[in-house]
């Protein structure tokens, strides 16, 4: 039977990535939405086509729509500002998405929300993806909603043990003793996929995590063991955290968000997630260990230094 066409908004982000390799391989043709397309080549050597598109711009989201039988949104405006700002992006340019794909005829839209979204999350960002899976739920366009936990590329390597490996030094926000549960962006794709391509999809709703709990200090000493280099870690106190991000709001309020989370008390909201072996037995999904993602992390910059 011949694949679905398959539309990706976020197709050039650590889970829109992997998602297009997969589907590629799979022989899928393949929509890539970003807004900055000459740094999509790598998604058009694979056989996507590229195409510009913003979810501020209605328009393009309608001729992006077009034509397609299954979208997957994995955009998010988290750190963003200005026209790019988060409501602009992850409320208004969602719902705009979804009336985009319903007018088209879209069969299926795979919305990436988030772990612990709820209408009380004490960050905006988690309560924009609790309403706008209400929306979708809403809209009678059939969907399926995946809410994975941290991303391991962002939050184990990119704002964590990357410093350390490159800088000697890992910079983390406020005490890094909460337990949070990471996921590797490839294993969510996995599961994105099979979420967009099979016939009836094998799930509705799915809570998508990695084993076990590790806090940021833990993470950075992983590195440090991993890598044979001290575990140097500085930490921006959560009260100047906090203090930045309230002069940097009106500016940034991207940066200002992401500061005033990641000082939020321990125990202001749970990063836990004790649904890993659940996964892996309904799913038959093998889930990334954080040990092997740092042991690959640390492997390459090895390679390359
Ligand atoms: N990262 C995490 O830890 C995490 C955890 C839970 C859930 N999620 C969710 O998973 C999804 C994917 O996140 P990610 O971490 O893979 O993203 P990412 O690597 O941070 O990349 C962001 C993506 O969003 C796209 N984007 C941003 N603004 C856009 C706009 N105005 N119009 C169209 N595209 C726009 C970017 O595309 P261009 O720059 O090419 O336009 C890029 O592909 C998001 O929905 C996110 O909220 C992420």
């Amino acid at each position: 039977m011949k694949p679905p066409h398959v539309l990706v908004v976020g197709a050039t982000g650590a889970l829109g990535r992997p998602v297009v390799r997969l589907l590629r391989e799979r022989g899928v043709p393949v929509r890539a939405l970003s807004r900055h397309p000459a740094q999509a080549a790598d998604l058009a050597a694979l056989g996507a086509e590229v195409v510009a598109g913003d979810l501020t711009d209605p328009a393009s989201l309608q001729r992006a729509c077009a034509g397609v039988q299954r979208v997957l949104a994995s955009a998010h405006g988290l750190l963003g500002r200005g026209r790019w700002r988060s409501e602009a992006v992850d409320d208004a340019g969602h719902r705009a998405l979804f009336a985009a794909a319903k007018a088209a005829g879209v069969e299926r839209l795979v919305y990436t929300s988030a772990h612990g979204a709820a209408p009380d999350h004490p960050i905006d960002f988690f309560r924009t993806k609790h309403a706008v899976e209400q929306a979708l739920a809403a809209s009678g366009l059939p969907h399926v909603v995946l809410r994975p936990t941290a991303f391991m590329e962002q939050h184990v390597h990119l704002f964590n043990g990357k410093g350390l490996l490159e800088k000697g030094k890992a910079q983390l926000i406020g005490p890094g003793s909460k337990p949070r549960n990471f996921v590797a962006a490839g294993d969510v794709a996995q599961l994105a996929v099979r979420a967009l391509l099979e016939d009836p999809p094998p799930f509705k709703v799915l809570s998508i995590g990695g084993h076990g709990h590790h806090s940021n200090t833990q993470v950075a000493e992983l590195y440090a063991r991993e890598a044979g280099i001290p575990a140097r870690i500085g930490r921006l106190p959560a009260g100047v955290a906090r203090t930045i991000a309230a002069l940097a709001a009106p500016l940034h309020p991207g940066m200002a968000r992401v500061l005033r989370l990641s000082a939020l008390p321990d125990d202001a909201y749970s990063e836990r997630f004790d649904g890993a072996a659940a996964l892996e037995r309904d799913h038959g999904i093998r889930l990334t260990r954080i040990e092997q993602f740092v042991r690959e992390r640390v492997a390459e910059s090895r390679g390359r230094g």
